[in-house]
């Protein structure tokens, strides 16, 4: 693995100590890590590179691999990678966990709003969608309020929407200048095949077209038929590349 990097170990401890749970920025000879918790699971932490800063080298991943293992995160997953963010990461010991379809709507010619309640979700109601989404989703892969907050404050203009009292979907977009985004969709098991899901992307749609944004993108798990379906009948169409999710458990060598 060479030499190891001057040491980001003391930097990762006393960062995630310090503000367990928020998101981390790590910077070690010129590299950028983000470090977080994996919002779908206790001992899971999350890394990534930071966007328009030069990816982490596999040094610097193994040293953090390490010292969140002491911190007792056992697994560490990465964010959705680009194809061309892989290597340093499989350098590092990690391999594919899922594949991630990316699907991008031009925002013209909007479906109309089908005749479904919706409201905006106060912060309080968080704690709640994450009960849905943790349902909506497989084990492991739900998201917690601070998973829902993160994904609220991805972008620079956000908004949470709901259905239901108590809600029982929700979606999370947001804009960044011209590019809108749905960060996240869940309806509860009990309530779906009703039209929520549909509702939602159509709001999300709509508020993004009537703030300036010309195109939605939205990714979902290659695996996952329903949402595909739902996003390809709004008109999305799949993008061709690939988004990967890799992981490490803390007994893989690299
Ligand atoms: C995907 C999801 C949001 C759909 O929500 P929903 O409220 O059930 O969806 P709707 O009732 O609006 O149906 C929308 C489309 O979903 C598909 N769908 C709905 N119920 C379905 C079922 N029982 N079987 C297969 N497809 C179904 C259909 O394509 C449907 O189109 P239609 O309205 O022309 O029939 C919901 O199933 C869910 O939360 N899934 C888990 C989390 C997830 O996948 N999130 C989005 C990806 S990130």
């Amino acid at each position: 693995m060479g030499t190891a990097p001057r040491l980001p170990s003391a930097l990762v401890t006393s960062l995630l100590r310090r503000r367990a749970g928020l998101p981390q920025v790590v910077r070690v000879d010129g590299r950028s890590l983000r470090i977080s918790r994996w919002p779908g699971g206790r001992h899971v932490a999350q890394v990534g590179p930071v966007p328009g800063e030069a990816p982490p080298s596999p040094e610097l991943l193994v040293a953090a691999v390490d010292d969140l293992a002491a911190l007792g995160f056992d697994d560490v997953m990465t964010t959705a990678l680009h194809p061309s963010e892989h290597r340093p990461f499989v350098d590092a010991g990690f391999a594919e966990r899922d594949r991630l379809v990316l699907l991008r709507r031009d925002l013209t010619e909007l479906p109309p709003s089908p005749p479904v309640a919706l409201r905006t979700a106060r912060r309080r109601e968080w704690p709640r969608l994450a009960e849905v989404d943790q349902q909506a989703f497989p084990p492991g892969w739900g998201l917690d309020a601070s998973g829902i907050s993160d994904a609220f404050a991805a972008t620079p203009f956000g908004r949470v929407r709901a259905a239901g009292r108590p809600a029982c979907g929700y979606a999370v977009s947001g804009r960044s200048r011209s590019r809108g985004y749905l960060q996240r969709l869940a309806v509860e098991p009990s309530a779906s095949g009703r039209g929520v899901g549909r509702a939602l992307v159509i709001d999300a749609l709509r508020w993004l077209a009537a703030r300036g944004a010309t195109d939605c993108l939205v990714n979902t798990q290659e695996t996952n038929r329903r949402a595909l379906d739902l996003y390809l009948s709004l008109g999305f169409a799949e993008l061709p590349e690939r988004l990967m999710i890799l992981g490490r458990s803390r007994d893989e060598a690299p």
